[in-house]
Parts: C-alpha cells; sequence; structure tokens
C-alpha cells in the first residue's frame, strides 16, 4: 500500500526556516548510488541528499559507478561543497552502470562494504531494475533503502514523473520542432523515434505538444498499416508535411512505421531516430524541484526508520512506495493524453 505524507503545517505558519528533523533510527551515515540509465536531474537528486544530511549532522558516503562500484568498494565521502555547481548539470557525477543488482556473491561484498564503512542506510537513484538490486540488499542483509525514481521514461508505478522525464521531453520537442520545419518545407513524411523501451509516455507527451499526426506506443498494439490512411487523409487535408511519433518499444520501431507508409503511399519519408541524445543536458526546471524534493525526502525517510520503499511524488505531496510495487505494478499511459494526440490532429 502506498502511503502519503504531506507537510502539516497551515498557511500562517509559513516559514522558510529549517528546523531539525527527529532521528528516532539514530542515522549517523547514509550512502548514496546513481544506477541505470542515467537521467538529467540525477545530480540534482544527489545534491539534495548531501546537503539534507549535512543540515541534519548525517554523513554521507557517495557510491560510484552504481552497484558494480559498490560491489568493488568505490566509495567516498561527499561532502556538500562535493555537489556544489551540480544542479544545472546532466549526467551523474557518480557514475552509473547496468549491473547485476542482485548475484548473490557480488551483493554480500556491497553489503560488506557498506558496513565495513559504518552506512546506515542505502539511497539508490534508478529505475525498476535497481530497486531490485536495493530490495536484495534489505532482504537478504538488512541495508535499509529508500528508492528515488530517476530514468527519463516515467515508466514508475507510484509517482507521477520521474527524475529526468521532463527534460528529455523538452529535449525530444526541440528536435520534432527542428524536423517539422524541413519536413514541412520538403512536403515530407518525418517519422521521428524517441526513447521508452516498455512505455509510451515520452511519444504521447511529444505527440501531443509536437501536434504529430499520428504517435505509436507499446502499449496500443494497432496496426501499423493504420498509418497509411493517416498520411492520405494529411495529404488531401493539405498539410504540407506529417509528423509520426514513435515510442521505441513499438514493435518495428520507426523503421517499420516509414517502410509502412512509403508501402502504402509511395510518398517521400524520413526516419529520425533522437536516441541517447534525450537522455542528456542540462535538466529543465521541474526536474531540479522534483530531485530535491525526493532527495530530500530521501533523508528524512532514512531518519524515520523507513526502508524498501521508493519516495514517489504524488498529487504535489511525498508518497512511500514499495519498492516491489514499482516493478509488479504498472503505471498507465493517460489514456486521456492519447484521445487528445488524436483530437487535435484532425
Ligand atoms: O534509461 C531508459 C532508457 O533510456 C530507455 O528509454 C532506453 O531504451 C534505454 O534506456 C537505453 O539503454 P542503454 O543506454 O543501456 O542503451
Amino acid at each position: 500500500m502506498t502511503d502519503q505524507h504531506t507537510p502539516a503545517a497551515p498557511n500562517d505558519a509559513l516559514t522558510a526556516e529549517p528546523t531539525r528533523h527527529p532521528n528516532p533510527s539514530g542515522v549517523r551515515r547514509i550512502a548514496v548510488l546513481t544506477s541505470g540509465g542515467d537521467a538529467p536531474g540525477m545530480n540534482a537528486a544527489i545534491r539534495a541528499v548531501v546537503r539534507t544530511a549535512t543540515f541534519e549532522g548525517i554523513e554521507v558516503v557517495g557510491v560510484r559507478r552504481g552497484f558494480s562500484g559498490l560491489h568493488r568498494g568505490e566509495l567516498q565521502i561527499l561532502g556538500p561543497r562535493d555537489v556544489a555547481n551540480t544542479i544545472q548539470r546532466g549526467g551523474t557525477i557518480l557514475l552509473t552502470a547496468r549491473s547485476h543488482t542482485g548475484a548473490p556473491r557480488k551483493a554480500a561484498r556491497g553489503a560488506q562494504h557498506l558496513r565495513d564503512w559504518n552506512v546506515d542506510g542505502l539511497i539508490v537513484i534508478g529505475g525498476d531494475g535497481s530497486f531490485h538490486g536495493a530490495h536484495y540488499l534489505q532482504q537478504e542483509h538488512g541495508i535499509p533503502v529508500i528508492g528515488l525514481p530517476g530514468t527519463i521514461d516515467n515508466d514508475l508505478y507510484g509517482t507521477d514523473h520521474t527524475i529526468g522525464y521532463f527534460t528529455a521531453v523538452e529535449t525530444a520537442l526541440d528536435a520534432v520542432d527542428k524536423l517539422r520545419d524541413t519536413g514541412a518545407s520538403h512536403e515530407r513524411i518525418f517519422v521521428i523515434e524517441v526513447m521508452g523501451r516498455h512505455a509510451g509516455h515520452i511519444a504521447l507527451d511529444v505527440a501531443v505538444a509536437g501536434g504529430a499526426e499520428e504517435v505509436f506506443i507499446p502499449e496500443d498494439a494497432k496496426d501499423v498499416s493504420c498509418v497509411v490512411d493517416v498520411v492520405k487523409q494529411s495529404v488531401a487535408k493539405g498539410k504540407t508535411g506529417s509528423i509520426i511519433i514513435v515510442a521505441e518499444g513499438y514493435p518495428g520501431g520507426a523503421q517499420g512505421v516509414a517502410d509502412a507508409i512509403q508501402a502504402g503511399t509511395g510518398m517521400e519519408t524520413r526516419v529520425s531516430i533522437l536516441g541517447h541524445i534525450q537522455r542528456g543536458g542540462s535538466p529543465v526546471s521541474s526536474d531540479r524541484v522534483l530531485a530535491s524534493r525526493l532527495g530530500e525526502a530521501s533523508v528524512y525517510a532514512l531518519m524515520e526508520g523507513r526502508s524498501d520503499v521508493m519516495i514517489g511524488r504524488q498529487n504535489h505531496g511525498i508518497a512511500y512506495v514499495p519498492l516491489s510495487d514499482t516493478w509488479e505494478k504498472r503505471k498507465d499511459v493517460s489514456r486521456d493524453l492519447y484521445r487528445c494526440a488524436k483530437t487535435l490532429s484532425i
């Protein structure tokens, strides 16, 4: 069950003066790592963890290279000045890796490193694969763990948005706007593939915000041939060029859609796969604020004795979501947005 917490201070007691948080768990030192695909805003989250902990008199240990670095013992003390000048930087200063997070012998070594460093809790910034590794450390080795949702895909159950998502959408949208210029000038069809291995969140937002004629997402297995009619109708309506957005997880990807258009209409079609550019760049304000807020809450969560939960954002409040929910439950794309994308493409 998701547990929600919204600060109770009434408006007339509004104050910016922070007070020390209760620390019934007696946390003295925590560790933080980033894992899986990097996402813009991860640095803002690390910074929030370090600065909140420092304010509370807690030391922070940064783990380099995600779980593989943890298994190898790549730990270092992180102070508040070590995270200066990082809130605006993309990527992750701690480096990241995709690794087998729950391999038993490696996990045991990782847990031992944390114990050797007197770490009272670990904060893992990443996606559901990374949360599996965190959950394993808690279950098998009793390490208190907290997850922070860091992935551009926005595909984590239990949080309205993930850190990095807003920036990825902006980056993709900027590219779509540019491709529209050249597409319209040449009266071509542009099929643009955005990231999203299993989820169409980026594709849907980009389709609506970019005024696309059609969008293909993994959540809807509609036949690719429907794009032929869409393109023919666009031409009949006098549209100069068309934009089709495809999430990488849609079977066949952008190339499959372009092939169907070419075969069904004979029109000049170009494919653009935006790829990893969507993972880079300076985080937009929404990602920085989300990361800062969740990073702060993750430290408090450890101090309150919480563990094995992801800190999510739901309806502007903080939510504590069991880590296992993030891979056992599915976050749906917005049906309203999907419908809206279609309605507005007339
Ligand atoms: O981090 C999520 C993601 O960007 C997906 O959208 C994409 O499918 C995948 O990572 C790419 O992973 P890698 O960088 O390992 O190729």
